[in-house]
């Protein structure tokens, strides 16, 4: 499909007539897209891909939708951050729960009650171009409460960030560093902190990370008192370019296709000083940009799906963290796809991906004030490697 932007406009999720037009067509094709995979999967034997229907369809209407509409239709529909967040909440029975971050134009929304004795810090994925979906709310809810059973009481922050066109990197950097500040100003500790973030949120956390040590210049420097506790990325988008082998042995079994990374990737660079691009494709810096990591973050965890574009990429980068930090810890999911942990909450799908729990157990053994010390974890490729 023909991406119509206009190079000039900066304005969030405003559509023109025409892709107003495209907007409903494509809506109008879903069904026939849907019923034609439900099809196929029903009647060819699939790969070792052991989906459920449900998760067929999602993932179906998920590519199918983020591969044909422009950035301002994929704005105009979801809504900003915050107004997918405060649905969301209202429709869970839950608190709508803003603080503002003053200075920059950008907030956190807390998702169930505000606590700040331990905290996970979300940055969301889209890109840098689309807003949070409400299933990544649902997946770090659920995650939230797996960890009170296990009686570990945690606040989750959504960072609500702004994205391109409306700003250009690092304006995102300046967002997530108020957004730490803020979270230790309110009294959590670094230690009792964990950082996750998704695709392009994981984009921004490695970007933090990378700032923590080389400071980007008209950023704020930050120095902690202590370590963060640990940092977890989920298919991160480390790759804004595109074109490693996943890129074409993945592109028609991930959710989001190559051309729509690509895409999205052209956007995000449009405007940002060459010498920034580092901190935006971690993979492409100079090898030392990660020096001094174990220093600042006490652990790591990296997962990428099986079957994703970016599969080649990520594992480049959690080799390359591993290099500087003993405590990394990288997980290929079998099959998975982009974020494949959230889709599972898009559709309600009963069975979990068998990456969730390896997920939940991680923040928690983070969590444990004395588990930290004693555990003995190096670089290690999980599942299917
Ligand atoms: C964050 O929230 C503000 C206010 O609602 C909005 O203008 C901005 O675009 C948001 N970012 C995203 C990704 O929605
Ligand atoms: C989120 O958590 C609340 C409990 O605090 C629960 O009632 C609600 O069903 C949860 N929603 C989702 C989508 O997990
Ligand atoms: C995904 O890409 C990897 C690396 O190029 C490849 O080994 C794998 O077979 C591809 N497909 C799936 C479904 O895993």
């Amino acid at each position: 499909m023909q991406k119509l932007d206009t190079k000039h406009d900066k304005q969030y999720g405003r559509v023109s007539w025409t892709e107003l037009a495209t907007i409903v067509l494509v809506l109008g094709q879903l069904p026939s897209v849907l019923l034609w995979s439900f099809f196929k999967s029903t009647f060819t034997p699939s790969k070792g891909t052991h989906k459920s229907w449900r998760r067929n369809l999602g993932d179906t209407a998920f590519r199918f939708v983020a591969g044909a509409w422009n950035i301002r239709q994929l704005q105009y529909c979801f809504g900003t951050t915050q107004q997918v967040y405060e649905k969301w909440a209202r429709q869970n029975g839950l608190p709508v729960l803003v603080d503002e971050l003053k200075g920059e134009d950008a907030r956190l929304l807390w998702i169930g009650p505000r606590r700040t004795d331990r905290v996970v810090l979300y940055f969301h994925g889209g890109g840098y171009v689309v807003p949070m979906q409400d299933f990544a709310a649902s997946f770090w809810n659920y995650t939230r409460l797996e960890l009170g059973r296990r009686h570990l009481n945690v606040g989750v922050a959504v960072l609500n960030y702004s994205i391109v066109p409306t700003v250009t990197f690092p304006a995102q950097l300046k967002q997530a560093v108020k957004a730490l500040q803020y979270v230790i100003a309110s009294g959590c500790k670094p230690e009792n902190i964990q950082i996750v973030g998704d695709s392009a949120g994981g984009n921004l956390a490695l970007a933090l990370l990378a700032h923590l040590l080389r400071p980007v210049k008209g950023v704020t420097p930050i120095s902690l008192a202590s370590e963060i506790s640990g940092v977890y990325l989920m298919s991160p988008w480390v790759s804004l370019a595109g074109g490693s082998g996943s890129f074409v042995t993945n592109d028609s079994t991930d959710v989001v296709g190559a051309s729509t990374f690509a895409y999205c990737g052209r956007k995000v660079f449009a405007g940002v000083p060459d010498s920034l691009h580092m901190y935006l494709e971690v993979g492409k810096a100079p090898a030392s940009l990660f020096n001094g990591v174990q220093g600042i973050v006490d652990r790591i965890l990296v997962t990428a799906g099986g079957a994703e574009c970016l599969r080649d990429d990520i594992a480049e980068v959690a080799s390359r963290l591993s290099v500087h930090h003993g405590r990394v810890r990288f997980i290929v999911q079998e099959n998975g796809v982009h974020n494949d942990p959230f889709y599972d909450f898009l559709v309600g799908e009963p069975k979990l991906s068998d990456l969730t729990p390896e997920i939940v157990n991680w923040l928690e053994e983070g969590f444990r004030p004395s588990s930290s010390k004693v555990e003995i974890v190096t670089s290690e490729v999980g599942l299917d490697t």
